[in-house]
């Protein structure tokens, strides 16, 4: 039995839809089941709450074997510990409890950087609560997601520009969270794993900010221009529509650490290389985005 949590999200759903045909049963747990997909309620068990709850997640785990486990962005949350951490605990009681044998999460880059990250230190004391409950783990690491383009679909759309406070010319890693869910999927359906590390999911290509902007030009056939922005005016952005005083903090310090090279750390391997290049992406997602 495997359990996706999130399967109305953006990787789950993905998860959901690469693992649904494998033969092996899949149960989700999801807030509002009326927003899966019909072909997917008629082929999982669904419990319906958030993964959040103790009493929900003792219920998804019962008889399971393997766990897709994602926080939720909580862009109100009081605190990053409050987000990440405290939601977590539950599962982690309930890992225990009902003897789960794996678990694969969505982490971040960051292993081993020297200063606070916000978010990312955050996801990453969430994976070492999970590691400390002994399960058999797998956290995928990544850099920044292309989908995150899709947040400024309407600043493209109009302005033709897209606006971040790192610096232009710093080439990154950036991966399709397609790519994620199908590796994601993988390490789901496969059995044979035990131990507990980090798998990096770094897309095939490092590219700056102005690359980007050069290939959605390209891409769209319209002139798009990145513009770096000051840390103050991005964070008061975040607050601006809605963000919690601590969640802009956080978003702030891992952009902070991530203009520092924070999603640097970790050599490009055949391994950690997934398949996506960010023009197909733009292609495939940003295009069609664009033009509704
Ligand atoms: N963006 C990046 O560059 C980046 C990089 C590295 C790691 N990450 C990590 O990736 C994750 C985000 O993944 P994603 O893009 O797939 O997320 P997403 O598309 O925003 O999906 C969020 C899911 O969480 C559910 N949800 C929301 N609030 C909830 C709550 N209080 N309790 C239970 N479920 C709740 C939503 O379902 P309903 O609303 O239908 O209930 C939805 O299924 C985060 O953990 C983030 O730290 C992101």
């Amino acid at each position: 039995m495997i359990v996706v949590t999130t399967p109305t999200g953006n990787i789950g759903a993905q998860v959901l839809e690469n693992i649904l045909n494998s033969g092996e049963p899949v149960r989700v747990i999801a807030r509002d089941p009326s927003r899966l997909p019909a072909h997917i309620r008629k082929s999982v068990e669904v419990i319906t709450g958030s993964h959040g709850d103790s009493a929900i997640v003792n219920q998804a785990f019962a008889g399971a074997d393997s766990v897709f486990w994602l926080v939720p962005p909580n862009f109100q949350a009081v605190s990053l510990e409050a987000a990440y951490v405290d939601f977590t605990r539950p599962a982690c009681d309930a890992l225990k409890r009902h003897g789960v044998k794996r678990v694969v999460v969505v982490s971040a880059l960051g292993r081993g950087w020297p200063r606070h990250a916000g978010f990312v230190s955050a996801s990453l004391a969430m994976d070492d609560l999970i590691a400390a409950t002994g399960v058999s783990l797998r956290a995928l690491t990544m850099p920044s997601f292309m989908d995150n383009m899709l947040m400024q679909v309407e600043s493209i759309k109009h302005q033709g520009m897209f606006f971040s406070p790192i610096d232009g010319d710093r080439k990154s890693p950036t991966c399709a969270t397609r790519d994620i869910a199908a590796v994601a999927a993988g390490l789901l359906l496969d059995s044979s794993w035990s131990g507990q590390g980090g798998v990096p999911v770094l897309g095939p290509e490092d590219l700056s900010f102005n690359d980007m902007a050069d290939i959605m030009t390209e891409v769209l056939g319209k002139p798009v221009r990145f513009q770096q922005i000051p840390i103050d005016a991005f964070k008061a952005r975040l607050t601006g529509s809605g963000m919690s005083e601590a969640m802009a903090q956080g978003m702030a310090d891992m952009m902070v650490a991530k203009n520092e090279g924070l999603d640097n750390t970790v050599p490009r391997t055949p391994e950690g290389s997934s398949p996506t290049p960010f023009r197909q992406w733009c292609e495939d997602t940003l295009k069609p985005a664009v033009a509704r």
